[in-house]
């Protein structure tokens, strides 16, 4: 079979991009294609358009963001040409739920003439939260992750047409308002500029990497990078969820999957 299986990604803190890598390359030697990565996450990958070829397949993976996609996505989404290829979608959350982010991933992907025949959501450590979901992806559920290319492979090679049937709900679950809180810095900072080169955004000054803009998305990049544990969030909306977090979302989740 010829194609190219493009690998991709949005993964400000690499958990979905460790997962949508552990698919991608057994998937691709099971189909015989040749392995593209797109990673998104940064503004140059953003701003490319994708084309597909009808023998291509897409695997697109990206963190769930409160219940749904990524809005840094919807740009990229919005030009994507699919020309028909068999599609799979990873949403990967941190041990909360994923609400309708699958949903609306299938939908977005059908909508560019892709043909989603696989899904599957699993579970990363929690971006704000480093008690939820702690060292996920592990050892269990990357084997789940050969599993899923398993999956996914025999779903395309059966022939069976999308888009698969996911969990979630029409409308969408909406989404909360947008609040501008950033991170801080303290003064254990030794101006590396870690944080600057590693936010999707980029919205820390490459100046003075205490100077965070407007426009972030909390993604935790820069908190997670800091070699020096030097950027934080300490405001009372952030707080308040990482209790919520603690207090719920403790108990483990499973990776599911879900093929045509
Ligand atoms: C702004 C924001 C919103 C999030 N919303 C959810 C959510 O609704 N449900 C959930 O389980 N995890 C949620 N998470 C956690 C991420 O989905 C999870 O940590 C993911 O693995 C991060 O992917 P990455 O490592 O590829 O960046 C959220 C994280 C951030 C930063
Ligand atoms: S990564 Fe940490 S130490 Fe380096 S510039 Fe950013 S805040 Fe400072
Ligand atoms: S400044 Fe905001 S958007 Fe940029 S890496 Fe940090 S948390 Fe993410």
């Amino acid at each position: 079979m010829s194609g190219i299986l493009h690998a991709v990604f949005f993964s400000p803190t690499h958990g979905s991009k460790k997962l949508a890598l552990a698919v991608a390359w057994p998937l691709a030697q099971a189909l015989g294609k040749e392995l593209c990565e797109h990673d998104l996450t940064y503004p140059p990958g953003r701003a490319k358009k994708l084309c597909c070829g009808p023998d291509d397949v897409l695997l697109l993976a990206f963190p769930v963001y409160a219940g749904r996609v990524p809005r840094l996505l919807d740009g990229f989404l919005s030009v994507l040409d699919g020309k028909g290829a068999r599609a799979a979608v990873m949403a990967v959350y941190g041990n909360r739920h994923y609400d309708d982010a699958l949903l609306e991933a299938v939908d977005a992907l059908q909508k560019r003439n892709c043909d989603v025949v696989a899904a599957a959501a699993f579970i990363a450590e929690h971006s704000l939260a480093s008690a939820i979901g702690t060292g996920r992806p592990d050892d269990r559920d990357m084997e789940l992750a050969g599993e899923f290319a398993r999956h996914t492979a025999q779903a395309i090679l059966s022939g069976h047409a999308g888009p698969v049937a996911v969990p979630g709900n029409h409308p969408y679950k909406e989404l909360p308002p947008a609040v501008d809180i950033r991170p801080k810095t303290s003064e254990a900072c030794t101006q590396c500029m870690l944080c600057a080169s590693q936010c999707p955004v980029q919205v820390i000054s490459e100046d003075d990497p205490a100077l965070v803009n407007q426009g972030c998305i909390r993604c935790c990049a820069c908190v997670k990078a800091c070699p020096e544990q030097a950027k934080f969030f300490d405001q009372e909306p952030v707080l308040k969820i990482i209790a919520m977090l603690e207090e719920k979302c403790r108990d483990r989740k499973e990776p599911e999957i879900f093929t045509v």
